[in-house]
């Protein structure tokens, strides 16, 4: 039995404990607490493209299908029979417009309606297949193409929880100069041995890369690696900004913006003159050359939405939780539309090189997920320092707080939001009405 200690004792202003990254109770308090009870990311709207598309997706720990039916809406269907509670899809994507139980046979619509039971005369007149439909995620909200849903009717709207974070999202989807992305390229899965708060920690840590990717920085050639590296040192000119919600960003735009710079350093020979000057044309009739220099500008993008997805580089990461120990998580490589052929293939073949599983970034980044559930097994060193920036970060006029690029100012607002629904002390208007007071374990 785990000893009764304060949730909020073990997430403080500067410093959190191991516990929260080892102790399955604990975990269990967060799919009960954040996963089920707020908005989750659980794909984007292309991979659902046609009706009848379908993937298998968690929300936290519970199986749920996200269907397309055929007026076009997308439903997330909970994954579980209504009869004895087999889950009723085991493929990761397909095609149909019915789900059938291996079991005993039930067969549902992609809408989630109960449309056929085996030998159902057995069931007696009193038998009503309306009580049989599949559950259902209370809401479903989309932004820009990223869907969400939640098992929390009570949720705030989509938007409103998004806040801040629109702003880069909207910057991340229009450089297509058709104003969306598509994320039909694949997925490309990992996991690994420990908590699935190292993953989102770690996608918004400028301190890391100079040391975990030094390797690979160092082999792309003095000029590009070093220029890499630049961004992340104690001298850098780049931003963390903690965006409320839980949300963050690396901001790593440049002061001084060129439309035409951005282009060649995104995908850096990788392309030819006249695709990439085919697609800045395209931005600039599209948007402008101002709003299309913002856009480049902020190409080079880390933003974390709270909980579980990040946006970095061309991709959209999930991070799934198994169990307090064990994280899956999902790449989704996306592709522009509205751009030659060729830029999106550079897109990829860059994402590949550095987050693939061949890449020479990302299973270094894995690695040290790994090393950190193994250290964090020393009794004795019971804290883990989150103070680094603490005294010269600053509020701007938004509310966003900004730090250096190198400081932990996203994972400070990552745990403030943490511990805010953990200890159930969310302001009124996203208090979720549902939940059970756990301050302590
Ligand atoms: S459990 Fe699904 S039909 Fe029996
Ligand atoms: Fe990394």
């Amino acid at each position: 039995m785990p000893s009764h200690l304060n949730l909020e004792e073990l997430v403080q202003d500067s410093r959190v404990h191991r516990r929260i990254y080892l102790e399955q109770e604990i975990f269990d308090l967060e799919m009960e607490h954040i996963f089920e009870a707020n908005w989750v990311f659980v794909g984007h709207e292309s991979e659902v493209a046609a009706a009848g598309d379908y993937k298998t997706v968690p929300i936290g720990t519970q199986p749920a299908i996200m269907t397309r039916d055929e007026n076009g809406d997308i439903h997330l269907l909970m994954n579980r029979c209504m009869h004895r509670g087999s889950t009723i899809c085991q493929e990761h994507r397909g095609n149909a417009s019915t789900f059938r139980c291996w079991y005993h046979g039930w067969t549902y619509s992609n809408k989630g309606d109960l449309i056929g039971v085996p030998y159902a005369d057995g069931y007696g007149a009193s038998f009503d297949r309306r009580r049989f439909s599949l559950i259902k995620a209370a809401r479903v909200e989309k932004y820009r193409g990223l869907v969400f849903a939640s098992l929390n009717p009570e949720v705030a709207p989509l938007t409103d929880y998004l806040a801040n974070a629109r702003h880069y999202i909207d910057l991340f989807m229009e450089l297509s100069p058709d104003g969306e992305v598509e994320a039909r390229a694949g997925v490309h899965k990992y996991g690994y041995d420990g908590n699935w708060k190292f993953q989102m920690e770690n996608g918004v840590d400028g301190y890391h890369p100079n040391f975990v990717h030094q390797a690979f920085f160092e082999a792309q050639g003095k000029g590009f690696g070093r220029k890499v590296m630049q961004l992340f040192t104690g001298n850098s000119e780049f931003e963390s900004k903690d965006l409320g919600n839980g949300h963050s960003i690396l901001d790593m735009a440049p002061r001084h913006r060129s439309a035409k710079g951005p282009v060649s350093n995104l995908l850096r020979g990788a392309t030819s003159q006249a695709s990439s000057d085919a697609y800045s044309s395209s931005m600039i009739r599209r948007y402008g050359e101002a709003r299309t220099e913002e856009i480049f500008a902020a190409s080079n993008v880390n933003l974390a939405i709270f909980p579980n997805l990040l946006i970095i580089g061309v991709q959209l990461r999930m991070t799934i939780p198994v169990s307090a120990k064990r994280t899956d998580v999902h790449l989704l490589p996306t592709t522009l539309k509205g751009v030659p052929d060729e830029i999106n293939v550079a897109r990829l073949r860059a994402h590949e090189s550095f987050y693939g599983s061949a890449g020479g970034g990302a299973p270094d980044d894995v690695e040290m997920f790994n090393r950190c559930s193994d250290g964090l097994r020393v009794k004795g060193a019971e804290w883990l320092e989150l103070s680094r920036g603490i005294e010269r970060e600053r509020t701007g006029g938004d509310g966003v707080v900004v730090g250096h690029i190198t400081d932990e100012t996203p994972q400070r607002a990552f745990y403030r939001r943490w511990k805010s629904l953990m200890c159930n002390v969310v302001a009124e208007s996203q208090q979720p009405k549902t939940l059970r007071i756990a301050r302590t374990i």
